[in-house]
């Protein structure tokens, strides 16, 4: 756990395209077996995935690609999200490079088992300088109410274009988190589907980020038109 704690303020996107240290064959296994201990937010949703060579894909970074698959069940992309920044974290711990990467598509769409593609990581080792950066760009107005510390970490949240669609009222005992849906921008349809999977990242990065006992509500997936969608609440239990 303080391992994910000290990822979340360490971790940035990698996008390299060469390393001196390729990922070796323990590595792999290291991911794959990690990937096996996710704990995802709707244990009926049935994910699985692939690791490919970046060659394989049209990724013009990392040296493996993770291409995630996912059945189309009701906050599939909220779980992806969740699921999926565990393993960025961890990674991340151990010096392998990971990016989000929703860009472009990929070759297999549909695995033999009927799950459908969700969206790519790319993997590439790393040395600890790779993770130094200049004050990450965050807006902190985003969190209304208490609890401002657990935004302190979980505010560095990677997000699609670095969208940032998260929106927090807490008081004393209940932490609502919203997504904000930008009604007007052009590119709102494909960023509503990112965002989506941003804040299942969000709320991993959150519930790693919480000292005290929480508990967790999800709220139904909709697609109604507004500003503001409520996602969960948090109860202090
Ligand atoms: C769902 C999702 C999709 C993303 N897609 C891409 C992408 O296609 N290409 C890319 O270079 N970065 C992509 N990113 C990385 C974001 O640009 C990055 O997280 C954001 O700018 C914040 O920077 P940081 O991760 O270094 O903190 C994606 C991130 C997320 C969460």
């Amino acid at each position: 756990m303080q391992e994910l704690l000290s990822a979340l303020t360490k971790r940035r996107s990698i996008r390299k395209t060469e390393s001196n240290l390729p990922l070796t064959q323990a590595d792999l296994a290291f991911i794959k077996k990690t990937i096996s201990q996710l704990e995802p937010l709707f244990k009926d949703i049935k994910v699985d995935y692939r690791i490919l060579k970046r060659e394989e894909t049209d990724c013009n970074f990392g040296e493996y690609v993770l291409a995630i698959y996912s059945e189309k069940k009701e906050n599939y992309l909220l779980n992806v999200g969740y699921m999926f920044e565990q393993l960025d974290l961890i990674l991340c711990a151990h010096n392998i490079g990971v990016c989000w990467y929703g860009w472009g598509g990929i070759k297999e769409e549909v695995l033999p088992n009927g799950l459908e593609y969700v969206i790519k990581m790319t993997l590439m080792k790393c040395e600890e300088q790779d993770y130094i950066r200049a004050t990450p760009n965050r807006d902190t107005s985003f969190w209304e109410g208490e609890h401002q510390e657990l935004f302190a970490t979980c505010k560095l949240s990677p997000s699609a274009h670095n969208s940032q669609p998260w929106r927090i009222k807490a008081d004393a005992d209940t932490i609502n988190v919203s997504r904000y849906i930008s009604l007007m921008s052009s590119v709102s349809k494909l960023l509503t589907y990112f965002n989506k999977i941003d804040m299942g990242i969000f709320l991993c990065c959150l519930e790693i980020s919480m000292k005290d006992k929480w508990t967790r509500t999800i709220y139904p997936e909709t697609n109604k038109k507004e500003h503001l969608v409520t996602i969960a609440q948090y109860k202090r239990s």
